[in-house]
């Protein structure tokens, strides 16, 4: 990562006395004396904001890219309905950059409860309110949005990096129950020519809901299934639990009980609370010794061939405890025969409608931070991120060389470090494909690069367009998974009538792969974003307010379609660009584009990108699998000024040690005297060897096609 030098950049206050998150990395922070910015009012940190200046970030939250206009809160939830008046979702993700003309941002250091008022309570108003003064707060500066998230990066440490295979389409549901169901949809996959690198295991394949167990009736051949499908390009990946489930005999329980790894309550018994499996035990991840416990029985399934995994249900999700669902039923008892009033009928109703994920669960646990007992509720943020920590720390041991897959539902800051996201729950909603192109720009702030969300919908039937428009979208978000709930019709890509359709833009991702898992690499390895709002690179009146448009790269700008029955829609371009409609994964036309607003068209049948000027987009040919993927040959569609310029990174997909030295080809296009010259620069480790380019000039719009042999 590029050294900045910090000192002038980040200041650090410390009030109360802060539980240790390890949210940070760096070490020796200038501590700030009097604070700067906030005024400190009781127990909020208050902000004036001026007119119209934009606040961004908040990673996973509801609402549009700048944040302004609504009180969100900083409580991991296990809530499926996430709709715009939600003030949580499952992550908590405390940084913003207030956008001002010397912009600043601030982190906030804090595992417990945590409101952002952005403008809700007074327009003109920033207030952040801790429910207890015990935290960090980091005020990070810099000349311009990017630096500030750069800085913040190299505070909170670099994001994790997937497998390049993790960059190919990945098909799940809720569940591929048997080995013959999972058979079948790789075969659905490979008769149809629809490329596919993963099929996903939800909790069904294990043995009564439990983790690290595998069901054998329904997967006698388990091992032979991972090889013979690894063979053929696609790799299963199982979930993972929170909850650990009450059986006695089963190893998991028993040594959770033996050495002490389960989270206990205010009157030290183990804590019990229900979730899939009926009763569990929730592994106290605060703990390093429970940590270290659960983390390596990742290997019983790695052992087995498999190279990735998803967490889940870890904000914790709790159904009920055995203490709430007793009160409940007493009320339905002390009722039973009698002609209930009013009250007591909603207080029945309540009792069992409203007793999942209640706040006095999380007041009853208790962890064993490393000999410090603390209150679930005031570290509740950290949950999910621990158990994710748990496995990344385990990979480094159990596979030193290879990078794995992994990614979790909750979040913190911290936890980017060690996995990717996705967002949980979200629904077959045109709204949702539209909440999800906003959200991946503000998780990117936040270090959550390798995220995604539930491409389709996770609840409720989706229709073909609209699965049509999100995997369209999709193919550019480094998480491309169709996943959706139980009780949803089939959603894989060969279950509508224009299969080969949505066949193409999966080709089309995977012809895109080298340039976008280049772009992905790059924005990792120098602590920036993958995704940007438009305000991030471009300053005019218009760019502040575009939030349906997106940076993805150094190279292209993308404006998805996200409403139904539309065949094109409005682009704004902050300057010249290319356009380029894809008809396929092989054929494109190229048009230039002038600077100002546009209706561009593009049905189900297209897909439109932009070029940015003197910049550069690099195409593959497609493959069945990203094993299959020819990195040797690509295309380079440059769109050409004067000097035209791209940094292209490769690797083996695969070594955990990276770094940008060694793994760059620059290519550079200089046009001088209606001609144009090309400089090469090649990675020593370089695969790349021929590159076909396709030069689009911006004065005489013509295309000059040079094959490059390296
Ligand atoms: C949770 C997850 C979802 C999964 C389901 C069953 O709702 O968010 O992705 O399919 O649990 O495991």
């Amino acid at each position: 990562m590029k050294h900045v030098e910090l000192d002038q950049k980040i200041m650090k206050y410390t009030y109360g006395q802060p539980i240790e998150t390890d949210a940070v990395v760096l070490g020796n922070i200038k501590v700030g004396e009097n604070l700067s910015y906030l005024a400190l009012e009781g127990k909020s940190f208050k902000y004036k904001l001026k007119k119209d200046i934009p606040v961004y970030g908040l990673g996973e939250s509801v609402r549009g890219i700048n944040k302004r206009g609504w009180i969100y809160e900083s409580f991991c939830s296990d809530d499926d309905m996430h709709t715009e008046t939600k003030r949580s979702l499952y992550a908590a993700h405390n940084f913003i950059i207030i956008a001002e003309e010397k912009p600043f941002g601030l982190f906030i250091d804090y595992p417990g409860r945590l409101t952002f008022d952005i403008g809700y309570s007074q327009l003109d108003e920033l207030v952040i309110t801790p429910e207890n003064m015990d935290l960090d707060l980091y005020i990070l500066e810099g000349d311009t949005l990017l630096d500030i998230v750069k800085t913040f990066r190299q505070l909170a440490g670099a994001s994790y990096i997937p497998p390049r295979w993790a960059f190919g389409y990945q098909q799940s549901r809720w569940s591929y129950k048997t080995n013959e169901e999972v058979r079948a949809v790789a075969k659905g996959f490979r008769d149809n020519g629809i490329p596919l690198d993963s099929i996903y295991l939800d909790i069904d394949y294990m043995e009564r809901l439990k983790d690290f167990t595998i069901d054998r009736e329904k997967f006698p051949d388990f091992e032979e299934l991972v090889a013979e499908l690894k063979e053929d390009g696609i790799r299963l990946i199982p979930i993972i639990d929170a909850g650990v489930k009450v059986e006695e005999d089963y190893n998991i329980y028993e040594e959770g009980v033996a050495g002490d790894f389960f989270v206990r309550d205010e009157k030290g018994d183990i804590f019990e609370g229900a979730v899939w499996p009926g009763k569990v035990h929730f592994p106290d991840f605060l703990n390093s010794k429970a940590r270290e416990w659960f983390g390596q029985h990742y290997a019983y399934l790695m052992d087995k061939g498999i190279d990735g995994f998803w967490n889940d249900m870890n904000e914790p999700a709790i159904f009920y405890t055995p203490r709430a669902m007793a009160q409940a039923m007493h009320k339905v008892e002390e009722s039973k025969d009698k002609n209930i009033d009013l009250g007591t009928f909603f207080g029945i109703k309540d009792s069992f409608s409203q007793i999942m994920n209640k706040e006095e669960y999380f007041k009853e646990m208790h962890h064993n931070m490393d000999g410090k007992c603390v209150r679930h509720y005031d570290v509740h943020n950290l949950y999910g991120y621990n158990m994710t920590r748990a496995a990344g720390e385990a990979f480094e041991k159990l596979r030193p060389s290879e990078r794995v897959l992994l990614f979790s539902r909750a979040s913190y800051v911290g936890m980017h470090r060690y996995g990717g996201i996705w967002t949980g729950d979200n629904r077959s909603w045109w709204s949702h494909l539209l909440l999800n192109i906003k959200m991946m720009p503000s998780l990117n702030m936040c270090g959550f690069l390798y995220s995604g969300a539930d491409v389709g919908g996770f609840s409720d039937n989706t229709t073909e367009d609209l699965l049509t428009r999100w995997i369209q979208f999709g193919i550019f978000m480094p998480l491309l998974r169709n996943h959706t709930a139980a009780w949803t019709r089939q959603q894989e890509p060969y279950a509508f009538e224009h299969t080969e359709r949505l066949k193409k833009w999966i080709k089309l991702r995977y012809a895109l792969i080298p340039h976008l898992y280049s772009e992905y690499m790059k924005a990792a390895l120098e602590g920036g974003m993958y995704f940007k709002p438009l305000a991030f690179e471009y300053e005019d009146e218009y760019v502040r307010e575009m939030e349906d448009q997106l940076l993805v790269g150094e190279s292209l700008m993308i404006a998805p379609v996200y409403e139904q029955n539309k065949t094109g829609r409005y682009v704004y371009l902050p300057e010249d660009m290319l356009l380029v409609t894809f008809e396929d994964e092989k054929t494109y036309t190229l048009t230039k584009m002038a600077k100002g607003h546009h209706y561009v068209a593009c049905d189900m049948d297209h897909l439109i990108l932009f070029v940015r000027p003197g910049r550069m987009l690099l195409l593959g040919a497609a493959a069945d699998s990203t094993k299959d993927l020819d990195m040797t040959s690509l295309t380079g569609i440059a769109y050409c000024k004067e000097v035209c310029h791209h940094t292209y990174y490769e690797d083996n997909g695969m070594d955990r040690q990276v770094h940008l030295e060694g793994h760059v080809t620059e290519v550079e296009i200089k046009k001088e005297n209606n001609h144009f010259n090309i400089k090469l620069k090649n990675a020593p480790c370089s695969v790349l060897k021929k590159l076909a380019l396709t030069l689009f000039d911006n004065e005489t719009e013509t295309i000059t096609g040079i094959q490059y042999d390296i």
